[in-house]
């Protein structure tokens, strides 16, 4: 048989994904799995969203849009970004994508290409990686700490900048720390960055209504790197309309027009039918959006309050998302009925096995220290999964290392 590309060799597929598949397939064959791996809202997309759709079809928005997206959809999100982050992009500068995901990958491939470095601040969500393998650029990892909140540190980013350094990826709040950028620790990045003028920002924005701060800002909005930042964003987290397909970016024309010209000859444009709904998520009715962030705030503080509780682990209250990414590493070198825990791997397929509940490894994050729970999912949910980690951990500690 003939060979794949060497690209194709080089993909991760996403351990996310492949996590989840393996909790879904354990409760198709009849097994009680707690799935708390995927991020997407339990909800639904808001009523008047989905009747935006449902005239969009009968009314037959059944044709290739624009390229870049529908001009009233560009010119909505030009609103959403002047009024939620205070930037003033107008439609030009815009392009709607399949997706936040389709958008960055668009990013990447007209940033950065072979002999590039990409810098990605770790834990991250690690398709950013991937993507930049797939533009033939070399991901670089910058290590944050739990101490420092997961938060890159403006010397560490300079330390970690070389020559061949094109994109400084930033993703806040975060998937998976939920931490968030503050204003100063933005402008303190920025003030860095002037000293390397060839270095793009790529700001993953897709989580950002979904916050337990007051304030998230953009990147875009500190003067002096706002003409190299790329802004993404969409619809999926804050509208609850992952299956939608609907991102997009905003940033310098140069950027957008590549980013045009790339998808122009891969996906063509987003869903007909989602950029009319996008329009009436964006102008319409807001408060179904925020009533959906108070119920994430909710589930965060129970679940947070019951994993905080249990001895052994140790985490942080997100500022952002709807992730807690515990460290568990106090149980490695513990053993339960045969199975030894080495490894944030090893304990989520204890957690599943033993427990029926499935999380995500930290490993897939780039910290192996700490496993991913989503609280995207129902009280009941959160509850009986959190009760059974609390059963499970206590097992680990009482059986001890069993040699
Ligand atoms: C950090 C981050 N960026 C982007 C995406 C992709 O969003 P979309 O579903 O709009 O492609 C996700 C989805 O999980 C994410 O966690």
């Amino acid at each position: 048989m003939s060979s794949l590309s060497s690209r194709a060799a080089a993909i991760e597929p996403s351990r996310t994904i492949a996590m989840n598949q393996r909790a879904r397939d354990l409760s198709a064959a009849g097994h009680d799995i707690v799935d708390l791996t995927v991020g997407e809202p339990d909800f639904h997309p808001p009523a008047h969203v989905r009747e935006a759709a449902a005239r969009a079809i009968s009314g037959g928005a059944d044709r290739y849009t624009p390229v870049a997206g529908e001009i009233a959809l560009r010119e909505a999100i030009s609103r959403k970004l002047s009024r939620d982050a205070g930037l003033a992009y107008p439609p030009a500068a815009i392009m709607v994508s399949c997706g936040a995901k389709s958008a960055l990958c668009n990013a990447f491939l007209a940033l950065a290409g072979p002999g590039d470095e990409v810098l990605i601040p770790t834990p991250a969500w690690l398709s950013y990686a991937e993507m930049a393998k797939l533009a033939g650029a070399t991901p670089v990892f910058l290590p944050t700490s739990a101490a420092d909140g997961y938060k890159p540190l403006p010397e560490a980013i300079a330390s970690a900048i070389t020559g061949r350094t094109r994109i400084l990826v930033l993703c806040s709040p975060s998937n998976p720390t939920g931490a968030v950028l503050d204003r100063a620790e933005l402008e303190a990045i920025a003030a860095v960055l002037t000293r390397f003028p060839e270095v793009w920002v790529l700001s993953d924005e897709i989580y950002e209504r979904i916050r337990y701060v007051p304030e998230v800002p953009s990147p875009a909005s500190i003067k002096s790197i706002a003409d190299r930042v790329i802004v993404v964003g969409g619809l999926s987290k804050s509208h609850a309309m992952t299956g939608w397909r609907l991102g997009f970016l905003a940033g310098p024309r140069a950027v957008v027009a590549a980013c045009v010209a790339i998808q122009g000859q891969s996906t063509t444009c987003a869903p007909s039918i989602s950029q009319r709904a996008a329009i009436a998520a964006l102008d319409g009715d807001q408060s179904p959006v925020e009533a959906m962030a108070a119920a994430f705030k909710a589930r965060r503080d129970r679940a947070y309050a019951r994993l905080a509780a249990i001895p052994g682990i140790k985490l942080r209250s997100p500022d952002g998302a709807f992730y807690l990414f515990p460290d568990v590493s106090s149980l490695y070198g513990l053993s339960c009925r045969g199975k030894r825990i080495e490894s944030s791997d090893d304990f989520c397929l204890y957690l599943l096995e033993q427990a029926g509940v499935a999380l995500v490894p930290g490993s897939a994050f780039g910290d192996d220290a700490c496993v991913r729970l989503s609280f995207a999912a129902s009280d009941a949910a959160i509850d009986q999964a959190l009760g059974r980690i609390e059963a499970a951990v206590g097992a680990l500690r009482s059986a001890g290392v069993e040699r």
